[in-house]
């Protein structure tokens, strides 16, 4: 019989959250209490969210390697909406690296349902559902035509992020509302974001509270607010300016 009680005994990390979906085809974790994109139209606020905020696709259109990192890949809409953009407007010679870290990836059924209210980005969701793994786990990384390859880090971006090196040109910040989920927001993880941001490197969040703009401020970003998707009084969105602050003793 198993002592479940021994002191020796790995705890159990549980690797999948269980969904419930509203509308047939919108998913909504329990586990968070919250949707994975806006009700009105996900791929339109990623859009004007993240692309936009990143001042994107301008700043992707040059003959050269361009890195987006993303905290919650979850159902891989902002990916795919972003891999349709990117087809739609990127220069000969330019490549695309789209690193997104989750804690609990979904399964192939799951993100091809989710996907599925948007015939824009039918390609795109078949092609993602065609290689992503039965166990997604560790690094896993895929390539796309039109020199685009994605990483999904699986694991606690508490974890994952310290070990990550390489620096990002923009990152799209979408880890659930902040009061839902603080730890996504916090100074430690935000200061990690900026420090693996490149020089002139932005960001784009949905999220606007005061908290998590002070920490992003804090963490040395300068912060700007626009106006929020559909009715939404506020976003943000930023840089990581190209010089160091002047340190005056
Ligand atoms: C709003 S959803 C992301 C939506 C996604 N970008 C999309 O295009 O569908 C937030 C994601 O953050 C993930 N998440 C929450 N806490 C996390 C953590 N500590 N580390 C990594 N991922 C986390 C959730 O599992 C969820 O998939």
């Amino acid at each position: 019989m198993q002592d479940t009680e021994s002191p020796t005994a790995e705890p159990t990390v549980e690797t999948h959250a269980p969904l419930t979906w509203h509308a047939g085809d919108m998913p909504y974790s329990p586990a968070f209490s919250d949707h994975f994109y806006c009700r009105e139209d996900g791929r339109a606020e990623c859009g004007h969210v993240f692309l936009a905020g990143n001042g994107l696709p301008e700043r992707w259109q040059a003959p050269r390697p361009f890195a987006i990192g993303e905290l919650g890949f979850g159902t891989g809409l902002n990916f795919c909406e972003t891999l349709r953009q990117w087809r739609l407007t990127k220069v000969t010679g330019a490549s695309l690296s789209f690193t997104s870290f989750e804690r609990y990836p979904m399964t192939t059924e799951e993100i091809g349902r989710a996907l599925s209210r948007w015939p824009e980005i039918d390609r795109e969701r078949q092609e993602l559902v065609a290689c992503w793994p039965a166990t997604p786990s560790g690094h896993v990384t895929l390539t796309f035509a039109d020199d685009v390859t994605l990483t999904v880090v699986c694991g606690d971006v508490l974890e994952t992020l310290p070990a990550w090196q390489a620096p990002m040109d923009a990152w799209y910040l979408d880890g659930f509302a902040p009061s839902r989920n603080p730890a996504m927001w916090s100074i430690e993880t935000l200061t990690r974001v900026h420090d693996r941001t490149r020089r002139g490197g932005r960001f784009g969040t949905y999220a606007a509270a005061g908290f998590v703009r002070r920490n992003l401020q804090a963490a040395g970003f300068a912060v700007e607010r626009r106006k929020g998707y559909a009715g939404k009084r506020e976003m943000l969105c930023g840089e990581r300016p190209s010089s160091p602050p002047l340190v005056v003793d």
